[in-house]
């Protein structure tokens, strides 16, 4: 069997995926009934999930031009999830494009989408990677031969944890995680960095679509979302709402309500 075929062979269609819900809620097609499902309960008990996932996606937008425009020409993107246009390295070349990706997600079924991800006239297998790794083993990721076929870490990086640190339980030490990733970049590299929360809603239904799901969600009050931010310096305007951060016209309806926040911070040292 071939190894897209192997990877297929992983993908259970049984239990509702981050990824696929993510991409139902986002109108995609890469998703099975039992995504569709949960994405339509957690619609039910968070009306304003929707917009969320928009805003977030264009939170990563403005960020991705922020850091390019900053300078940085690598990204290591952790939690990438089912292709969306414009990903990740289409939005960073429209600023640059010398800009180099490295796409990490722990969901076979993110790898098996590959072409799709990668496809657009100035990508090539030189400038992006895909891998196939979990955040809760940071070193693996760092280490992984193809990560480091596309990033190097002597030279800044921009690191995006977007909408991915809310899969980590507190048993799995996520600022250990986040820690790990910050000491192996030099100083001029960036965190951009989303996560959900029950600050603005009780959320306590929502948690329970993702207790069916192969990732448990685990919602975090602002401060403890901040604490990610330890040994980098938060750039303007901090970590807010997502709609919120230098945001490039009229915040969509019921951004107030909207369940995460987000910020961008610069490794100064
Ligand atoms: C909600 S999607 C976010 C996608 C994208 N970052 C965005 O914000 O548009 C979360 C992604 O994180 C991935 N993920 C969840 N837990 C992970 C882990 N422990 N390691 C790597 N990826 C993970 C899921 O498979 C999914 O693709």
């Amino acid at each position: 069997m071939s190894q897209d075929g192997l990877w297929a062979s992983q993908i259970d269609t049984s239990r509702p995926h981050p990824a696929r819900i993510y991409d139902y809620l986002l109108g995609g097609k890469d998703n099975y009934e039992v995504d569709q499902q949960a994405g339509d309960a957690l619609a039910k008990v968070a009306p304003e999930v929707r917009v969320g996932v928009r805003a977030n996606r264009a939170f990563m937008r403005r960020a991705v031009r922020y850091v390019v425009g900053s300078g940085v020409r690598q990204i290591l993107d952790i939690g990438t999830g089912l292709p969306t246009s414009p990903n990740v390295h289409e939005t960073a070349r429209e600023v640059a494009p010398d800009v180099r990706v490295a796409y990490v997600d722990n969901d076979p079924i993110v790898r098996s989408h590959a072409d799709a991800l990668l496809s657009d006239s100035g990508a090539g297998a030189c400038e992006n990677s895909i891998v196939l790794a979990d955040l809760r083993d940071p070193r693996d990721v760092v280490d992984h031969p193809d990560v480091r076929r596309v990033i190097d870490f002597d030279e800044p990086v921009a690191l995006l944890l977007v909408a991915v640190v809310h899969f980590l339980t507190d048993a799995e030490k996520p600022e250990q995680v986040v820690a790990t990733l910050r000491d192996a970049l030099p100083a001029g590299s960036f965190l951009v960095l989303s996560h959900a929360t029950d600050d603005f809603a009780d959320r306590d239904d929502a948690r329970a679509v993702y207790n069916k799901a192969t990732a448990r969600l685990t919602l975090r009050p602002r401060a403890g979302i901040e604490r990610f931010f330890d040994g980098f310096d938060l750039v303007e305007p901090g970590l807010v709402q997502v709609p919120f951060w230098r945001p490039d016209g009229p915040p969509p309806a019921r951004s107030g309500e909207i369940g995460f926040y987000g910020g961008v911070a610069r490794k100064t040292t």
